[in-house]
């Protein structure tokens, strides 16, 4: 049995995410998570909330909450609607935790052990009326360059050029709106990542197997212009990690905070502790630590999913952490990244609320018409895009024309012929036999594309596993057979029905609802992942009761269409 480790980017804690969010992170996860587990294999899969960066800091004071208030309130709202899409996670942490404070001081104090840490002397602006230190996007005025008033002090929206806040004319805090700013004096620490550079090229080198567009992204930050620059880790902030160096205050960094990047990545192996304390495992070190007195993860397999912006932070910043720690933790195996997907010819945009979010998503259908189209539409070699016509074609035509229909027709006939239970009579042939021939063709063809982490190419494998005992069905034509030849028509059925156990396990991972329905119907506990796909169509024996499942999948009708078109054409207010 296999061990093997699957982590989600962990989704910012300020608002609900949309759908382009989930399908470039937590659904692929769950997919390969669920995949695993049904082949046997011993899966951890871990996810968290993002709790920490001003963007958090600002949505509570729009909320007008305290920020510890909002993000426990948040994470509530994000953890239930995670349940509601079928996301199973081990276990759904918070950046936030303690488990994560001191796991981010540690890190932070080894990483000065080891000479990596530079202290660097910086000027901020400083807001009198905020009380606080403005990062460089909260600080507005016009541009220099253009004369655009609502230049912002990392860069002008208007004409594109980079900016320092010191470059805008009449700065004011983009918070308060006050003009009250000085230039203050103050200290940082940096990750001197610099130095690891041809330790993380010779390590991003040795993954010869991770898709194009991870490498692609990691080597361009590596090797072109500046190349890898060092990394400032701290903030002028009251919200974050309190900056120390393990249990041991830091001279001089009193009131800061780590950077939110610094410690997110983090949380991947503190969430594992979290569930630990949550008694939900009992040892956490067997997945990170690979000395072998600690549990030796080196036989672990470690698997990200992530968006790919944030691809520079897993393969660089991410490693630069824990190589530079000098301790043995575990490192990615396999970084699955993914384009992004757009909404009806524009983009998702949470600030914009502009397309479809999660909490909507689950208000109009259930999880698996969503699972299922996002995931055969994943944006995995280019940006792919969501309108409602492409929606509703792959719904209807995949799940309720092709795998709904199949289990509809099969156990209503069998229902109206020969009552609830598999029917007995009649032999297998050579019809039998290629079907299983094609089946397991195909069958290995979906496990491989699973196990390569090919989202689209497994979706297509299991649509055609599903086509496959549609062409079978309406060759042997039970329902002209019954007449002449009743013993033909059970057999067809007998098989049939097996069939849809066997669609069962295999489209659990990206219907996991839906499969578990088709078992129910089938009334069997019997997962199996199949070995022998003859064996695996053998499992319910003649007499064995069933029962006829409510529609599977009812269609997407041109009126909801147009009326979600419309619902979701505006912004999100
Ligand atoms: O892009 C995002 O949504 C980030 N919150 C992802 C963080 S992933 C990790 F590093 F924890
Ligand atoms: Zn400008």
């Amino acid at each position: 049995m296999a061990r093997i480790l699957v982590t989600s980017a962990i989704p910012y804690i300020n608002g609900i995410k949309h759908l382009g969010n989930l399908v470039g992170s937590q659904l692929p996860a769950d997919l390969f998570a669920r995949y695993k587990r049904g082949r046997g294999d011993e899966v951890l899969f871990l996810c968290a909330t993002d709790e920490h960066g001003t963007p958090a800091e600002l949505a509570a004071a729009k909320a007008g909450k305290p920020v510890a208030e909002y993000c426990a309130e948040m994470h509530a709202i994000q953890s239930e609607i995670a349940d509601g899409f079928g996301l199973s996670f081990d276990h759904f942490g918070r950046s936030s935790s303690d488990e994560n404070k001191a796991l981010t001081q540690h890190f932070a104090g080894v990483l000065a052990d080891n000479g990596l840490i530079a202290e660097v002397e910086e000027e901020q602006v400083y807001s009198n009326a905020d009380g606080r230190y403005l990062p460089d996007r909260y600080i507005e005025g016009t541009c220099p360059n253009c004369g655009y008033d609502k230049a912002r002090g990392d860069q002008c929206e208007n004409c594109t050029k980079q900016l320092d806040p010191t470059d805008l004319i009449d700065p004011r805090s983009a918070i308060s709106g006050s003009t009250d700013l000085e230039v203050r004096k103050t200290k940082h620490l940096y990750l001197r990542q610099k130095s690891m550079r041809d330790d993380l090229n010779t390590w991003i080198d040795s993954k010869t197997d991770w898709p194009i567009l991870t490498t692609s992204i990691a080597k361009k930050w590596l090797n072109d212009g500046d190349g890898l620059q060092d990394r400032g880790i701290t903030r002028d902030l009251d919200w974050g990690v309190p900056v120390k160096r393990g249990d041991d205050d830091w001279p001089g960094m009193e009131g800061k905070v780590f950077y939110v990047w610094f410690d997110a990545p983090i949380e991947y192996i503190a969430c594992s502790q979290e569930w630990v304390n949550a008694g939900k495992g009992d040892d956490w070190k067997r997945w990170w630590r690979t000395d072998v007195e600690n549990g030796g993860a080196d036989d672990v397999t470690y698997y990200q999913f992530m968006g790919k912006d944030n691809v520079p932070f897993h393969t660089l910043s991410f490693p630069a952490t824990i190589l530079g720690s000098k301790e043995p933790w575990k490192l990615v195996d396999y970084i699955k990244s993914f384009n992004y997907l757009n909404y009806d010819g524009g983009q998702f945009s949470t600030s914009q609320g502009r397309g479809v979010f999660m909490d909507q998503a689950l208000e109009i259908l259930p999880a698996d018409y969503w699972r299922w189209w996002l995931l055969s539409n994943a944006p995995e070699s280019s940006d792919s895009e969501f309108t409602w016509e492409r929606f509703q074609d792959g719904v209807n035509k995949d799940l309720a024309d092709v795998l709904g229909n199949f289990v509809s027709r099969v156990t209503k006939f069998c229902r109206s012929k020969f009552g609830e239970e598999v029917p007995s009579g009649g032999t297998y042939g050579p019809r039998e036999e290629k079907l299983i021939a094609d089946l397991t063709a195909r069958i290995r063809a979906y496990e491989a594309n699973m196990d390569a982490v090919e989202v689209r190419k497994s979706a297509a494998d299991l649509r055609a596993i599903w086509v496959l005992g549609n062409e079978y069905l309406q060759e042997a034509a039970p329902w002209a057979a019954f007449k002449e030849d009743p013993d033909a028509a059970a057999a067809t059925i007998r098989m049939a029905l097996n069939l849809i156990r066997l669609y069962a396990v295999l489209s659990a991972p990206f219907i996991p609802t839906s499969a578990a329905k088709m078992l129910s119907a089938m009334n069997t506990l019997d997962t199996e992942w199949p070995g022998d796909v003859g064996e695996a169509l053998n499992v319910l024996p003649a007499g064995h009761a069933f029962t006829v499942p409510d529609v599977l999948f009812a269609k997407i009708s041109d009126d909801a269409r147009a009326e979600w078109a419309e619902r979701f054409a505006g912004v999100r207010t």
